[in-house]
């Protein structure tokens, strides 16, 4: 693989791209709601007035009717399967900013045709649906392989997205319900009465990140899905936030960006993953899979929770212990969905309850590791941390 430059969008290269990696996982990974089938390219929600691509960007050619709020998860999504970073298609000016709209690489215009392409293959022979994507052909590189690899080495483990890929032949109806593994989860946790007693959550750690010092981090909740995390960066403090209606990120020296809807959607999934007894609620179905799957050594009953016209979410959960191990959901791009897995371990006994200490949320361009020391309950906060604070007005 080339060797690319770095990215704004790709965490886990240095410490400024992962913090905001660390900041934004979710508005950046996780999208659960929104849905833009891809041969067709229609907004999400027809009759209602989406702002599409071509009205908010300038040089939209291809994506043009997909919503604006898209565009960018597309882009990550191609990012994650050519494995480069946003400067492989996208020129700099000679101050180093990226000038995404203008046309100076060929790469750039390559996409393009390949877009078409994939959109082509799709509706000729696949029925219109996402049979083939950048992924399929480009698997992390640039450079697709027309040869057959020797097999000189053990097969390496499955991808993330190879994980998925075995979905195509599940019939849902078939399946037995995976109600009861979130039965024996809250009964696992401490059971229903003793997790509806825990209200509120101040816990203290560090975010791990691959390289560099680890950054203490200070995360707040309120059940069941209110989350502020406040993480003590070298530049000053940067906060992501949902509060139950809106979620927003502020980083040091940059405006207060709010979560669009679908990034708001997964935060509301994050953040009641950590007062579950709503979780299993949020689902029209719940599926237990047929074979379980391995999580590092422990062996795991796959629930998955479906919704029409949203992508799957999987759980994982111990068979032995029936804690959960670990969420993968995917965000829904019109190029390819683009996974999130998240990783719980260090289960600890907590004021009547059982929690993680530890979670790993990890993604095409990388994974980090939160690792909280202290956890304290039932303690008041500050509602003005659930407030979104005014937006900064713009600069003159
Ligand atoms: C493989 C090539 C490729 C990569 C990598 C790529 N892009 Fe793009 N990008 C495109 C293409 C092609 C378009 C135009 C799409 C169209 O015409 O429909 C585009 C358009 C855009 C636009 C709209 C610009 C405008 O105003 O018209 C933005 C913003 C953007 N990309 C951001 C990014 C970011 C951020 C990354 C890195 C996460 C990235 N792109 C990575 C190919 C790429
Ligand atoms: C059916 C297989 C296939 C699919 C699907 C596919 N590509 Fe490609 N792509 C190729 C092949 C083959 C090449 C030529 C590779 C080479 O030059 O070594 C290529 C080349 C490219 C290049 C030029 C690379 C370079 O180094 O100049 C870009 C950019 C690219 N593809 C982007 C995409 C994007 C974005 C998508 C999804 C919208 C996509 N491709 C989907 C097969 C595919």
């Amino acid at each position: 693989m080339e060797k690319q430059v770095k990215g704004p969008g790709r965490p886990g290269k240095n410490l400024a791209s992962v913090v905001v990696g660390v900041l934004a996982f979710i508005v950046a990974g996780a999208m659960i709601g929104a849905h833009a089938r891809p041969a067709q390219l229609q907004p999400a929600n027809v009759g209602t007035a989406v702002q599409t691509a071509a009205q908010k960007y300038k040089n939209i050619q291809v994506l043009k009717d997909i919503p604006a709020d898209q565009l960018i998860p597309s882009m990550q999504f191609i990012t994650a399967a050519l494995g480069v970073e946003c400067e492989f298609c996208h020129v700099a000016s000679p101050a180093g900013k990226l000038e995404f709209d203008k046309d100076d690489k060929d790469e750039k215009k390559t996409a393009r045709e390949m877009m078409q392409m994939m959109f082509a293959i799709n509706q000729n022979n696949f029925d219109g649906k996402r049979g083939v994507t950048c992924n399929t052909c480009h698997r992390g590189s640039p450079h697709p392989q027309a040869i057959p690899a020797i097999m000189a080495e053990a097969a390496k483990p499955p991808a993330m997205e190879a994980m998925h890929d075995h979905e195509h032949d599940m019939d849902p109806a078939k399946l037995p319900s995976g109600a009861p593994l979130f039965t024996k989860y809250i009964q696992a946790l401490g059971g229903q009465a003793a997790l509806d007693k825990v209200s509120s959550r101040v816990e203290k750690g560090n975010a791990l990140m691959p390289e560099g010092q680890p950054i203490p981090i200070d995360i707040y909740t309120k059940a069941p899905d209110e989350r502020v995390s406040v993480m003590h960066t070298p530049k000053g403090d940067s906060v992501t936030a949902y509060n139950g209606q809106a979620g927003w990120i502020a980083f040091p020296g940059r405006p207060l960006r709010e979560m669009s809807a679908p990034d708001q959607e997964a935060a509301k999934l994050d953040a009641e993953a950590f007062y579950p007894t709503q979780l299993e609620h949020e689902f029209a179905e719940l599926k237990l899979q047929e074979h379980p799957e391995k999580v590092g050594q422990h062996e795991a009953s796959v629930v998955i929770g479906l919704t029409r016209g949203q992508p799957p979410v999987k759980f994982y959960f111990d068979q032995t212990s029936g804690l959960l191990l670990r969420i993968v959901h995917y965000a829904d791009t019109p190029l390819g969905l683009n996974p999130t897995q998240l990783d719980f371990a260090d289960y600890r006994a907590a004021g009547g309850v059982t929690t993680p200490y530890r979670w790993t949320i990890a993604r095409p361009s990388g994974s980090f590791t939160i690792q909280i020391d202290q956890v304290e309950q039932n303690v008041p906060i500050d509602d003005a941390k659930f407030v979104k604070p005014a937006e900064a007005p713009a600069p003159k």
